[in-house]
């Protein structure tokens, strides 16, 4: 599917469609550095990763003992997810949904529910679904946003139209009532990377994490 950047907008299932058809593999098959910090204490249950790609945090939560509903826009990007969960033998223990968040949202609560660099050029409403992604925890259970602040310094290309919100921008888009919810971790912070192609350089990420205490 190719489409024609300049005239119209891409939806984001148009975007990362081409983007994922146009590599073998555009993650590194590593979990994210903050999912594992984050979640690494939590008690394992019922996990839904948002805008999964090509799976490597839902396979780390389901190698960690978590039941993942694992959800993207992509089919190329779920398909290899599966495959990948498979090799691993922990097939079982993901359920790979497509969905468009801007429309669509999975079924269930979740003690869990992690939203890892959920950007797009197209144009994913991310206010409204990370209230809906906030909505979808159970008392006692987490919210974990995890984002670009800026593109990655090796980022070659245009700087498209890309939201990127800090923590506190997300945390007031979420308008959580204080009584209700804590907040756990909210930083910005940046740190020495390396590119796709080994190049030296550094990333600039923030991290919300959050927890419902009561509904
Ligand atoms: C920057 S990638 C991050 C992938 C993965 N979470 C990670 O950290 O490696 C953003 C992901 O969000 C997905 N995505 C973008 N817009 C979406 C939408 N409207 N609905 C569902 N998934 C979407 C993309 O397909 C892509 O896999």
């Amino acid at each position: 599917m190719s489409h024609d950047h300049a005239a119209v907008p891409p939806t984001d299932e148009q975007f990362w469609e081409d983007r994922y058809r146009g590599s073998d593999q555009v993650w590194s098959g590593k979990p994210n550095a903050a999912l594992v910090r984050e979640a690494a204490g939590l008690t394992p249950g019922a996990a839904l990763d948002l805008g999964c790609g090509e799976g490597a945090d839902a396979i780390w939560l389901a190698a960690h003992g978590w039941r993942v509903t694992a959800v993207d826009v992509s089919p190329t990007a779920l398909r290899r997810g599966a495959s990948h969960a498979a090799v691993a033998g922990l097939g079982d223990h993901i359920d790979w949904q497509r969905h468009d968040l801007a429309t669509a949202f999975p079924d269930g609560r979740y003690d869990l529910v992690s939203a890892c660099f959920l950007h797009s050029r197209g144009p994913l409403p991310w206010r409204a679904v990370l209230r809906t992604a906030s909505a979808a925890v159970v008392p006692g259970g987490v919210l974990l946003v995890v984002g670009h602040r800026t593109f990655p310094s090796w980022h070659v290309g245009q700087h498209e139209n890309v939201e990127f919100p800090g923590p506190d921008e997300v945390l007031a888009a979420l308008a959580l009532p204080d009584r209700e919810w804590e907040v756990l971790v909210k930083e910005a912070y940046e740190f020495a990377a390396t590119g796709p192609e080994g190049q030296p350089g550094t990333r600039s990420d923030s991290t919300l994490k959050v927890r419902r205490l009561a509904d």
